[in-house]
């Protein structure tokens, strides 16, 4: 870890209030932390927005009877192979499927495997979490 320092922050009373219910519902130790994470998930965002090397998760929900759909998800992540570390399928009824793929690589380029996969006809919910390789920050 990096060498910590303090500053100090200026705040409205009732937005400092609404802060504190907020960090306790969360379960944060310390204000330090939150405003740490909050700082830290908008670095993220930015590194996104530069096109660097990035880590993303990809959650998809759907119905696996279609099998047009599900060979369609195939054919896109074979595409993406060298970008993909990781997939997990969990079968959570009859019907559906969840299926988590994590790739790493350009920002561009996991987004564009993102909007492939999400747009997929049949694909229920599809949702990118934007993350980091940890490097930069
Ligand atoms: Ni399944």
């Amino acid at each position: 870890m990096s060498q910590l320092v303090r500053f100090g922050v200026a705040l409205e009373k009732n937005v400092l209030k609404e802060f504190d219910q907020l960090i306790r519902r969360r379960h944060y130790p310390t204000r330090s932390k939150a405003i740490g994470d909050l700082i830290r998930a908008e670095l993220v965002n930015q590194q996104w927005e530069s096109d660097i090397l990035v880590t993303g998760v990809i959650a998809l929900v759907y119905d696996h009877h279609r099998r047009d759909l599900v060979n369609h998800l195939v054919d896109v992540q074979h595409q993406f192979h060298p970008r993909i570390i990781s997939s997990q399928h969990v079968h959570l009824d009859h019907h559906h499927c969840l299926e988590i793929i994590v790739a790493k690589g350009r920002a561009r380029e996991v987004e564009e495997l993102a909007n492939l996969l999400q747009s997929v006809k049949g694909v229920k919910f599809g949702y990118l979490v934007r993350a980091t390789t940890g490097k930069q920050l």
